[in-house]
């Protein structure tokens, strides 16, 4: 059984860089600890706080957060992160070379009812000396990302990961505190007839989604000719790890509840590691109308219209949008 610096050493992954992802993952074994403690940690439950984004910090965002800023300040390759429960970005070492940015739990509506949540991480190089604490460092499109990865807590922590060679799994085995390799190669069938989308918000899309989605409802008598089945986990890591496994088309559209936000996802937290991850596998990732990966990010907390997964139904949610 291959451990993950193993396979990282294995595919010719520079030493810092293996060594960001090293401390990443000493984060993340300690929030699976944490998870697999629940209640008797004290961990469930609401802080008083909102972040940034307006939205209520749940006690285990924070603590998530707290582990992965100390764990990664502690790493010389560091410069700076960047996370969806820090306002600003953060400076860690001057002399690091690489830039960290995460959304430390996702999915976090789930904690309370014990069901699955992530941690997304996307890592670039630093283009310019300078304080780990300037946010121009990190606006970089998604193509410049070095690595990008998740952990799915679920029934077993499993860790996917991408160099830009490929998708690997990695199971935690909590016996020898190693993440281990499960899964090579992974790539994702490229049709599928299973569709994930929060039905709820119908109402408020766009045309080309309400025609996609109504398409999709009428099943082998509508003009896509499939039946459909769909799916709503609430946890972009567990949606993504669907996909990976058995195909699949995962949709965050922009939606007219508030006009100010260009979707609800996040760009360079959550669009972009998930985005590279998908292609990586053979997936595709678009806001509808462009790549998710092409586009240049204005603020770190800048937020984006989602639609990836199979690559052929990816694409035919492209085409409703080209066409109306
Ligand atoms: P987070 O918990 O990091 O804020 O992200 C939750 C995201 C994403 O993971 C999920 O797909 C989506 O929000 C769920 O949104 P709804 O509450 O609209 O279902
Ligand atoms: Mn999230
Ligand atoms: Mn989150």
């Amino acid at each position: 059984m291959m451990r993950v610096d193993e396979v990282l050493r294995r595919d010719g992954v520079p030493a810092d860089l293996r060594s960001v992802i090293n401390h990443t993952l000493i984060g993340c074994k300690e929030i699976a600890h944490k998870l697999s403690q629940g209640e008797l940690a004290g961990i469930l439950g609401s802080t008083e706080n909102e972040n940034v984004q307006g939205e209520t910090q749940k006690k285990l965002d924070v603590i998530s957060n707290e582990v992965l800023k100390q764990v990664l300040s502690q790493d010389p390759g560091v410069r700076g992160i960047a996370s969806e429960e820090e306002d600003n970005t953060v400076a860690c070492n001057d002399e690091g070379k690489y830039l960290v940015t995460f959304d430390p739990l996702d999915g976090s509506s789930n904690i309370d009812v014990n069901l699955s949540v992530g941690t997304i991480f996307s890592i670039l190089e630093a283009k310019q000396p300078g304080s780990g604490d300037n946010m121009d460092l990190f606006l970089q499109s998604g193509r410049n990302q070095v690595a990008a990865g998740y952990v799915l807590y679920g029934p077993s922590a499993i860790l996917v990961l991408t160099t830009g060679k490929g998708v690997n799994f990695f199971t935690l085995d909590r016996h020898i505190g190693e993440f281990v390799l499960t899964k090579e190669q992974v790539r994702i069938p490229e049709d599928t007839k299973e569709f994930a989308i929060n039905m709820s918000n119908q109402r408020f899309w766009e045309k080309p989604m309400q025609e996609y989605i109504a398409h999709c409802l009428q099943g082998e008598e509508g003009p896509l000719g499939k039946r459909y089945n769909m799916r709503w986990v609430a946890s972009m890591v567990a949606e993504v790890h669907r996909i990976l496994v058995r195909g699949g088309i995962f949709m965050y559209p922009w939606d007219s509840r508030d006009p100010s936000k260009p979707g609800k996802l996040r760009l360079m937290y959550e669009g972009n590691p998930m985005s590279f991850i998908v292609e990586q596998a053979g997936g595709r990732s678009t806001t509808g109308r462009e790549d998710i990966m092409d586009i240049q990010p204005e603020d770190i907390h800048q937020r984006v219209p989602v639609v990836l997964g199979s690559k052929n139904e990816v694409e035919t949610v492209m085409r409703y949008h080209q066409a109306g």
